[in-house]
């Protein structure tokens, strides 16, 4: 079998991350309790050799979307109500970096996470790994050094379309997602999945009794689908849209949910982004462990799964800390009536905000509030408060990324029952 041999090359497990609890938010459409979904802020190796001893052999799927290896930076989209077709007037922050000093030190990153994906799997778990042409068959080639050849179970082919500048080469819409399964036994709901035939399978099929050389498929279940998938890209229409970078559709991570897990079982995404899994995976009833390096995508991923009304913990690694800045005095929030309100002008700055308690240096949030993706209006301006033997907070979350904070006073922090 060939193999792939550059420097660097080794299956490296660093130290493991101490990781700290920053976070507990309590949704309202919570299947599991906040410690089994878990958002990691930090670099994934380190995470992944400290969850080594919980998680190894134990996810079901593991869903990864790292840089390409474009060679580019990417910002997100921070401002609200902005003309799409002028891109000099958006309003941007950080995104991630896909930048590299050569193919291999490209690989160099990637070998040793797929070497921590295959411990983590399960018996019967599969990983999916999403990339394009720019490394798919490097990283194909190292899968199946690492899997083994016969577990590759399909190389699925995500097309879609947009414009491109492109002049002398047809224009690159598609990538690639490598699917490889660790064992023989591996999890496949085929129902699950299943998509309604073509309109002119079905016609062929009811004129001629000789379709299909006389084998007629179960026209109304529909048909497993193809190793191509369409579906749009994410685009600024898109109510799903965050504005994070290189976002993926909701649809093209639920099917892979449906297809290879269960209710129940844990789905991994440590290059999350966005959140797109952990939100897909919350509304599917799985639960999910999801990470990543870029503080502008946990708090992407946050206010995503706040609007879910999942239950989750968010952790960090040592060494990287959350700072909400004190509120200015013009945001004070009141209380009364067993509620918590902000005045428009705090509103006007929140995509989302949350009302709980502070325990241990904890932020447990006990109420959320989100405004859609993109939209002008601001999220309510009241949030429910009934521990009243507690001081109440308040944390208040930007699209750009910023943070505030405001502590009730411990006295006069709790609110009287009329
Ligand atoms: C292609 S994007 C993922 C987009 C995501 N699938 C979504 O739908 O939003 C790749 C992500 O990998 C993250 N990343 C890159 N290097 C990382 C590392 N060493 N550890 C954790 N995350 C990393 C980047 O910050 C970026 O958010």
């Amino acid at each position: 079998m060939p193999t792939l041999h550059f420097p660097g090359k080794r299956p490296h497990l660093p130290p493991p991350a101490t990781l700290r609890l920053e976070s507990v938010v309590l949704g309202d459409d919570a299947t599991y309790p906040p410690e089994d979904n878990r958002l990691l802020w930090g670099d994934n190796l380190a995470l992944m050799a400290a969850l080594m001893p919980q998680y190894e052999g134990r996810l079901s799927l593991i869903y990864a979307d790292p840089p390409f290896f474009t060679n580019r930076r990417y910002r997100a989209r921070v401002g609200r109500g902005e003309d799409s077709r002028q891109p000099h007037t958006w309003r941007l922050a950080e995104g991630y970096a896909d930048r590299w000093a050569s193919l291999d030190d490209y690989l160099a990153f990637l070998y040793p996470r797929l070497v921590l994906f295959h411990r983590l799997l399960a018996p019967h778990g599969t990983l999916y790994l999403h990339l394009d042409w720019h490394a798919a068959p490097y990283a194909r080639v190292l899968l199946d050094e690492i899997f083994g050849p016969r577990r590759l179970v399909n190389e699925i082919v995500w097309v879609y379309h947009g414009p491109s500048p492109i002049r002398r080469a047809f224009n690159r819409k598609h990538d690639t997602i490598l699917m490889y399964a660790k064992g023989d036994d591996y999890t496949f709901h085929a129902d699950a999945v299943r998509v309604p035939y073509n309109p002119n399978t079905v016609a062929t099929f009811k004129a001629s009794p000789k379709a299909g050389f006389g084998k007629v498929p179960d026209l109304k279940r529909g048909k497993v689908p193809e190793d191509w998938w369409y579906f749009p890209v994410v685009a600024r229409l898109h109510r799903e849209r965050t504005g994070y970078p290189t976002q993926k559709p909701e649809a093209l991570l639920e099917r892979i949910i449906l297809a290879s897990s269960s209710p129940g079982d844990v789905v991994a995404d440590f290059f999350c982004g966005s959140g797109t899994t952990a939100v897909v995976a919350a509304r599917l009833g799985r639960r999910f462990v999801c990470a990543d390096a870029t503080q502008q995508a946990i708090h992407t991923a946050r206010l995503r799964l706040m609007r879910a009304g999942a239950a989750f913990t968010v952790e960090a690694a040592e060494g990287l800390t959350v700072s909400p800045q004190p509120f200015p005095p013009a945001w004070q929030p009141r209380a009364a009536q067993e509620q918590v309100c902000l005045p428009p002008e705090a509103l006007a700055r929140a995509e989302g905000w949350e009302v709980g308690f502070v325990e241990n240096g904890v932020f447990v949030s006990t109420a959320q509030a989100a405004r859609p993706p993109r939209a002008t209006t601001p999220p309510p301006a009241c949030l429910p408060w009934k521990r009243h033997s507690r001081p109440w907070a308040v944390r208040l979350l930007a699209l750009d990324g910023e943070m505030w904070q405001f502590q009730a006073p411990l006295e006069g922090g709790s609110i009287h029952k009329r």
